[in-house]
């Protein structure tokens, strides 16, 4: 999830100012778009329709998410051995694996809209920023690959209510971290699952906040990780979704020390600011500023 969701289980002081938040008028073809999505008659809209029809059609590992008229599972037959020997393969898979990654993980549609539309979000800001620098030493396909897998550990906090375990959201990187291991993928992308959340979890931080992870250092180490690990911090998958600037982030961050303060300073020299105002327009969301 985005920064307001990732950064462990401390709660802000009583007296803490809270960032305004702004609704950005939606504006441009796109937010038509989706307006008129949401007017279809069947209660979902075209895209949604769509892609329930995917995850239908493709199916997932242990999860039903839909049923044939015979009250049958609708999910095709699946190779995991073969899918495993695929994806060990990949150092960094292409958007259609991700996608697939997720929608054989999401226990439902809803968690798959949720986390999977933010990881594209997230990517969508990393490329940004990616863009706008000169140094290309970056790897741009690891950053792709590991902006769309961040989350993808949040789909186990969900419970069979359909809602997410808030409590524990903090586990979520160590849980997408495994899925991404038992899926045959290597380290260097697991890594973007447990070394995303806030600015970095030290091990102090485990054991200060008593927050529930085994006590280890969790940060981000290679410039691809930090990439990801910022441009996640500028986009939230609360209900309903928004985006943050760069100074609502360090606000909300700075309740957890000025140690973190320093580290989102330190990126935001490092990588520059994406146009959030823009994106949050284009998105048709909510800014927080
Ligand atoms: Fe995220």
């Amino acid at each position: 999830m985005g920064g307001i969701e990732d950064t462990g289980a401390r709660r802000p002081p009583p007296c803490a100012p809270l960032p305004q938040t702004t609704t950005t008028p939606r504006t441009g073809q796109r937010a038509l778009r989706r307006r008129a999505d949401h007017l279809t008659p069947q209660g979902l809209s075209a895209p949604l329709e769509h892609r329930r029809r995917r995850l239908c059609s493709r199916g997932a590992g242990g999860v039903t998410l839909c049923r044939a008229a015979d009250g049958q599972s609708a999910r095709p037959p699946y190779s995991a051995e073969r899918h495993i020997a695929t994806l060990a393969l990949m150092s960094s898979p292409a958007a259609e694996e991700t996608r697939a990654l997720h929608e054989r993980h999401a226990p439902s549609l809803e968690a798959f809209e949720a986390v999977y539309s933010h990881s594209e979000i997230v990517w969508r800001i990393a490329e940004e920023l990616l863009n706008s620098r000169n140094d290309t030493d970056i790897d741009r396909d690891l950053v792709r690959a590991g902006s769309l897998l961040h989350d993808i550990g949040v789909y186990r906090l969900y419970g069979t209510d359909g809602n997410l375990d808030h409590k524990k959201y903090v586990r979520h990187g160590l849980l997408g971290h495994e899925i991404l291991a038992a899926e045959g993928l290597p380290e260097t992308l697991c890594r973007f699952c447990s070394c995303h959340t806030g600015v970095g979890l030290t091990r102090d931080d485990v054991l200060c906040q008593q927050l529930p992870l085994p006590p280890a250092d969790y940060l981000a180490i290679t410039e691809e990780e930090k990439l990801v690990m910022y441009a996640d911090k500028f986009h939230s998958k609360t209900t309903p979704p928004k985006f943050l600037t760069a100074n609502a982030y360090a606000t909300y961050v700075s309740r957890f020390g000025h140690d973190k303060v320093d580290a989102f300073t330190l990126l935001r020299k490092t990588f520059g600011e994406p146009d959030v105002h823009a994106l949050a327009a284009f998105y048709g969301q909510a800014l927080t500023e």
